[in-house]
């Protein structure tokens, strides 16, 4: 049955930037677009399991820092070699200052 679970405040992650969010074993990667939108994905890579939250955001992509995969963090996709394998993505709400996570 998925719940919502608080990841962090709208202040923790900057407008095109990303945060680690860890939560029961399982790590997260909490995203805002910069239109002010947030968005959450698993928080490894598909290829090799890095974590993302030490990649570059650009403008609606989350680029891997080992070998520069590209996603589409809004809906996982994969944009190109070396990643092949799309990301989860999870449905977000914000309430007050919380941003919530369904996992
Ligand atoms: S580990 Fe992410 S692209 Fe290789």
């Amino acid at each position: 049955m998925p719940s919502w679970i608080r990841a962090c405040t709208t202040d923790d992650v900057e407008p095109e930037d990303v945060i680690r969010f860890d939560h029961e074993g399982r790590t997260f990667a909490i995203y805002q677009s910069p239109e002010g939108e947030f968005f959450a994905t698993d928080g490894l890579c598909t290829h090799e399991k890095i974590h993302l939250a030490d990649g570059l955001v650009m403008d609606n992509v989350i680029e891997c820092p080992k070998h520069n995969g590209r996603f589409d963090y809004r809906d996982g996709e994969a944009l190109g070699a070396p990643v092949c394998v799309n990301l989860t993505t999870y449905k977000v709400k914000v309430e007050g200052d919380d941003v919530l996570i369904e996992i």
